[in-house]
C-alpha cells in the first residue's frame, strides 16, 4: 500500500505516522507514506498557493493550479494499469469515514489524500481529480491533514502484516457489529479487584462464550445501534435485550 498525501504541511503527517506499527510498517516495507508539499508545485515566484475568494467573503482560498500539479507530478508517477487511482479530499461535507471504507481502502494499492487548508479549495480543481470526499466527523479542524492521518492509520492496520500478531485487524474491527470484550493482564488483584475467575480457569470453551457474552453486553450498553448489523442467535438476541435495560 502507497499512501501519497498532498498537503501544505508535509512534515506534521510525516512526523505523525513515522513512528510506533505505522512507522515501523514502513521500515519494513509494509507500505510507505509519501508526503508532497503543494508550494513547491506554484507557479507564483513568491511561493503563494492561496488567494481571496471572487465574490467576497472570509479568509483565503486554496488556489486550482499548485494542487493540480502537486496531483499531477503523483499520478503520473503510479502506474495503476487502467484503473484511476483514487484521491480523497479530506473536508467536513465529505461522506463520514467508517470501518467498512477503511476496510474497501485497504484494496488499493495507492491511495492520494489531498489535505485542505485555510477556508477550501479552489472548486474547479477538486471537480477535477477529487473520486471521494470523505469527513472523519461531525466538527471542523484547521486542516486536513489530522483526518488524513486518522484514515491512514486505520487503513495501515487492515494491510496483511502490519499488526504482526496472530489476529487480523478486521476480527477486532467493528465490522462484526461487536465492541471488544473487557481483558486483563497481571496482577490477578489489583486496587481490590480481581480477575474474572472464567479467565484464570484454562476451559477455553468456557472462556470464548464468556467473551462473546461480554461483547455483546458492552455493545448493548455502550453502541446498541450498532447491534442492529450483528449476527446473534435468539438466546443473544435476549442477553442483549437486558443488558439495555439494566
Ligand atoms: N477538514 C476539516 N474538518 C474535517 C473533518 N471533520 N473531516 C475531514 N476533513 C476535515
Amino acid at each position: 500500500m502507497h499512501f501519497h498525501i498532498l498537503t501544505l504541511f508535509p512534515e506534521m503527517v510525516c512526523d505523525g505516522l513515522h513512528t510506533s506499527v505505522i512507522g515501523r510498517a514502513a521500515d519494513q516495507g509494509l507500505l510507505s507514506i509519501h508526503a508532497v508539499n503543494i508550494r513547491d508545485y506554484t507557479e507564483n515566484k513568491h511561493g503563494k498557493v492561496d488567494d481571496y475568494p471572487y465574490g467576497g467573503g472570509a479568509g483565503m482560498l486554496m488556489q486550482a493550479q499548485p494542487v493540480y500539479d502537486a496531483y499531477k507530478a503523483v499520478a503520473d508517477k503510479i502506474d495503476s494499469g487502467t484503473s484511476k487511482v483514487r484521491v480523497i479530499y479530506l473536508s467536513p461535507q465529505g461522506k463520514l469515514f467508517t470501518q467498512q471504507m477503511a476496510s474497501e481502502l485497504a484494496k488499493e494499492e495507492n491511495l492520494i489524500f489531498l489535505c485542505g487548508h485555510y477556508e477550501g479549495i479552489d472548486e474547479r480543481v477538486l471537480e477535477e481529480i477529487v473520486t471521494d470526499e470523505v469527513s472523519i466527523g461531525n466538527y471542523v479542524l484547521t486542516g486536513g491533514e489530522l483526518a488524513a492521518m486518522v484514515m491512514i492509520d486505520a487503513i495501515s492496520r487492515l494491510v496483511p502484516g502490519v499488526l504482526g500478531n496472530q489476529d487480523s485487524g478486521v476480527a477486532e474491527s467493528l465490522e462484526g457489529s461487536l465492541l471488544e470484550y473487557p481483558q486483563y493482564s497481571r496482577p490477578e488483584y489489583w486496587h481490590g479487584k480481581q480477575v474474572p475467575a472464567v479467565l484464570m480457569s484454562g476451559h477455553h470453551a468456557n472462556i470464548a462464550r464468556w467473551r462473546r457474552e461480554q461483547s455483546i453486553v458492552r455493545t448493548a450498553k455502550k453502541r446498541p445501534e450498532l447491534l442492529e448489523k450483528a449476527q446473534l442467535s435468539e438466546e443473544e438476541r435476549a442477553l442483549a435485550q437486558r443488558a439495555r435495560m439494566e
